[in-house]
């Protein structure tokens, strides 16, 4: 099984993914941000996400895992839903019966980034930034401020790959981060 994890998300300028639950990306992110995700979306063949997300955008034609505690451990909800409780199975018991193959997209919401990070399963850190400031809402990864953000994902061994990408003149960039190489983080330490 060859999968590739992508965690794809757009925040705040100050770190929210959103003001509320169920506040969706498309009420707020630019629409240069949404062309270049439903562009990478095109490419995915899976999806990871909690039930929330799952739910702001029900979409019955794409294969997902989704993060539930309605479940024991594994479950089909539809043909192309996979329920999955942490509590009940492990991920890998999850992709022996999903059998994702190629780019898999980690959706969010935050209980689902600190999870897919904690197990080191997101390969690479697709975050948008956009102009403007919530003030408050729901963060990347739990109790993680925006500034410890860096920090935070070098724990667990990504660092940013490359130099911001401008979206468009309003402000909105993309920024990557990528797993470091085992050696690499030896010699960083
Ligand atoms: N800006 C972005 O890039 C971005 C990305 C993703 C989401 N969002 C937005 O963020 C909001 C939703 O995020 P959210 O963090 O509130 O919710 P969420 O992660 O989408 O869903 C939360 C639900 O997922 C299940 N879940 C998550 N982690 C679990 C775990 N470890 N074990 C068992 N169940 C687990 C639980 O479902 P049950 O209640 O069924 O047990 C939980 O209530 C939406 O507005 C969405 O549009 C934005």
């Amino acid at each position: 099984m060859t999968a590739r994890f992508v965690l794809l998300a757009v925040v705040s300028s100050d770190g929210f993914i959103a003001r509320y639950p169920g506040h969706p990306p498309w009420e707020w992110a630019s629409p240069e941000e949404q062309a270049r995700f439903r562009a990478t979306m095109d490419l995915v063949t899976w999806s990871v996400l909690g039930r929330i997300t799952h739910e702001t955008a029900p979409r019955p034609e794409r294969k997902r895992i989704v993060f539930t505690g309605a479940v024991k451990s594994i479950a089909w909800l539809t043909p192309n839903h996979l329920a999955f409780n942490p509590a009940g199975a492990t991920f890998d018991e999850a992709l022996e019966i999903a059998r994702p193959e190629g780019l898999v997209a980690v959706l969010g919401g935050t209980r689902v980034h600190d999870y897919m990070l904690g197990i080191g399963r997101v390969d690479e850190l697709r975050l948008s930034i956009e102009p403007v400031r919530f003030g408050e809402g729901l963060g990347m990864f739990t109790g993680v401020a925006w500034l410890g953000l860096d920090d935070h994902l070098a724990r667990h061994g990504m660092a940013r790959a490359g130099e911001d990408e401008k979206f468009n003149d309003l402000g909105t960039v993309e920024r990557r981060y990528r797993k470091i190489a085992a050696n690499a983080l030896r010699h960083a330490r």
